[in-house]
């Protein structure tokens, strides 16, 4: 047997959990709706719901006979109401499409509504001792830090390379404890964020500890690209004084005392007579761009210093000129805050 089959075998039977309730069977049933149960939902909060389940629908032909609102019942406060729709829909395909027995080829199993690949495994392996890699986001994890896997799980490519890696490291005997061994090493030493390594039946061959990588392993989903928004700021200024707006009291830095805006197409010197009533504007050396990140867009800025005479229209409320080193203590965005700065 390979070395990391037998490493874990040996550990899930002195380590691993032994004692929890869908655990001790051979029952597929009792073993799939735990699965089901366990798939987005943490061992702890299962437990209560899955013996509530068992003991009223105790096998498929009584969960078959439900109707959708009693399994329903019987699963509010879990959450992902579609897994308990799907059950109790596949446990009819069960009684209609193969006599009320629990199929045992993988490939039924997997047909059933609810089932992907690594349920179906996690079900074969546990019931009827079949040889058959699962590949959870526990599983992912463990393999991503021993073997030193880069690249988001998610990903097709990823995801495919560690199908492979977790076929060919099965045992060729033991499945049960195989398959038990690696979800609770998953859930208990190899956490995310507070792994335990020195218990680790694997600490002197994990790639991810040996290269100091654990906490950056598994890669984290991509974030998704964020819309970018672009905005001219406008510094008026008039000898040592520049002009500030305060910003609307919600929104993108409410309240805070901003530079002026317009949109990137705009004409600046026609803004800053129709909009301020300044005179005599003049365009300035332009200063260079730069990208401010939300959390939700990033904003290109794009500053453009206008020298004007200053006029007494300006001197309304939300608009305040101030010197530089006045300005600089005024609530400003940081980007205003990095420019003001440069200008000084
Ligand atoms: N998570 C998914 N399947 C599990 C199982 N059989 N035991 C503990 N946690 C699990």
């Amino acid at each position: 047997m390979n070395d990391f089959a037998q490493h874990l075998i040996a550990w899930q039977k002195t380590h691993g959990r032994h004692d929890l309730p869908w655990q001790n069977t051979r029952d597929p049933y009792a073993i799939w709706v735990s699965e089901i149960m366990l798939q987005q939902t943490q061992v702890s909060a299962v437990i209560p719901y899955y013996q509530r389940f068992m003991a009223r629908f105790p096998d498929i032909a009584a969960l078959a006979g439900a109707s959708e609102d009693h399994v329903l019942e019987h699963w509010s406060g879990l959450g992902y109401y579609s897994r308990a729709r799907n059950l109790h829909a596949a446990a009819k395909q069960i009684m209609s499409q193969h006599e009320g027995r629990f199929p045992q080829q993988v490939e039924l199993i997997e047909a059933l509504p609810g089932i992907g690949r690594s349920t179906a495994a996690a079900i074969a392996s546990f019931a009827f001792g079949q040889r058959h890699a699962i590949l959870d986001g526990n599983v992912k994890r463990v393999l991503a830090r021993c073997f030193g896997i880069d690249g988001w799980p998610g990903q097709p490519s990823v995801e495919k390379r560690m199908w492979t890696l977790a076929e060919t490291l099965l045992p060729e005997e033991g499945m049960e404890a195989y398959t038990q061994g690696i979800m609770d090493l998953g859930a208990t030493l190899c956490s995310r964020s507070k792994p335990a390594c020195p218990a680790c039946p694997y600490v002197d061959a994990c790639v991810a500890h040996a290269e100091g990588r654990v906490a950056e392993l598994p890669t984290p989903k991509p974030r998704k690209t964020i819309p970018e928004k672009k905005t001219v700021m406008l510094l008026l200024l008039s000898g040592n004084e520049i002009l500030l707006e305060k910003r609307p009291p919600t929104g993108i830095w409410g309240g805070l005392w901003s530079l002026p805006e317009i949109d990137a197409e705009a004409d600046a010197l026609k803004a800053v007579r129709e909009r301020f009533g300044l005179e005599a504007p003049a365009l300035l050396a332009p200063m260079t761009p730069f990208l401010h990140t939300f959390s939700h867009f990033r904003l290109e800025i794009i500053p453009q210093p206008v020298h004007v005479s200053k006029s007494l229209h300006a001197e309304e409320n939300g608009r305040l000129w101030l010197d530089r080193e006045e300005a600089l203590g005024a609530a400003l965005p940081a980007p205003v805050r990095k420019l003001l700065e440069k200008l000084a």
